[in-house]
Parts: structure tokens; sequence; C-alpha cells
């Protein structure tokens, strides 16, 4: 069975603009990234682009045991490590668009989203289609809810 990165470098390898990136997240930006977070404020929180998990299963460590967690990519590779990765109740892992969100919040009756974490490659997203992520992202979201994005960058020119 392939390890989670090895699948975040064979996917980068064949899709470079959808994964962004041929590394996983390194244990120091999860952490970093993860840091300001009040987590006891945090019930239903989602990830957009949750790839090899490095981000879930921190952020899984730090939820309460009453939370929730969607984690949406489009990935099947990476939506079928994820979901054979963990047994954690609070996890949803769901193959889908980012742009989708409300849609599986509703499938799963979730509420509004006191967390939504982007893993995404926003730069090498076309405008229309970044903008529609962020609107959808801005009806999800509680309204003291926080968003947070990891800058997920291809070499520039690509
Ligand atoms: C750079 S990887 C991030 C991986 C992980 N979050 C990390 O930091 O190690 C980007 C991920 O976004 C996913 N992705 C790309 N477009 C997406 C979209 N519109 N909605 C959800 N996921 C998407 C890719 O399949 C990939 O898993």
């Amino acid at each position: 069975m392939k390890d989670t990165g090895l699948v975040a470098a064979t996917k980068f390898l064949r899709h470079p603009s959808m994964v962004g990136s041929a590394f996983p997240a390194s244990a120091r930006m999860v952490r970093h990234m993860l840091a300001p977070v009040d987590w006891s404020k945090v019930r239903i929180a989602v990830e957009y682009g949750p790839g090899s998990g490095r981000f879930t299963f921190a952020m899984l460590e730090r939820m309460r045991p009453d939370a929730r967690l969607l984690a949406i990519d489009t990935g099947e590779e990476f939506v079928g490590k994820l979901r054979s990765a963990s047994a954690d109740r609070r996890l949803i892992v769901v193959k889908g668009s980012a742009g989708d969100v409300a849609r599986h919040l509703a499938e799963h009756n979730l509420g509004e989203a006191d967390l939504i974490l982007s893993g995404l490659p926003f730069s090498t997203f076309k405008p229309s289609e970044a903008e529609a992520i962020m609107a959808a992202t801005a009806s999800a979201l509680a309204p003291s809810g926080m968003f947070a994005a990891i800058r997920c960058a291809l070499p520039s020119g690509r």
C-alpha cells in the first residue's frame, strides 16, 4: 500500500495544477497554522483539499470529542486513502469540490462551519473558480467563524 506522501507525489506528477505541491505540509507548518485556533469553540470544521491528511489528523488531535470535521477533496485516491487511514467517527471525507461546501454540509446534517481550513492550490485556479469558492466559503461560515488558507503554489510561470 502506498504511503500518503507517495500518493501526493504521484498525484502531483499526473495533475500538477490540481494538487499544487508534490510534498505534504511539514509538521512545523501544520503546528504554526493550527496554533491560533481556539479549538474549544470549534464544533463544525471543514478542510478543503486534505490531500494526504497532514492537517486532517492534526486537526482531529485538537478537536473536541463532539466536533465534526468535513474533509472535501476532488482527488479520488486522497479520499480513499484518508477514509481507510482513519476510523475517527468525527471525520467525514467526501469526494467533491470546495465550491459545493454548502451542499456537502447539508447532506451530512451539519450547520454553519466554525472553521474552514483550505489547502487548495488557489494560485492554479482560474479567477472565476477561486471567486466562486470564496463566495461559497463566506456563506458556509458561521458569523464568528474563521477561515485560514495554506499557501500552496507552483513555481512561478506555471
Ligand atoms: C497541495 S494539496 C494539499 C494537501 C494537504 N492539505 C497538505 O497541506 O499537505 C491540494 C489538494 O487540493 C485538492 N483540490 C484541488 N482542487 C480542489 C477543489 N476544487 N476542491 C477540493 N479539493 C481540491 C487536491 O486534490 C489536493 O489534494
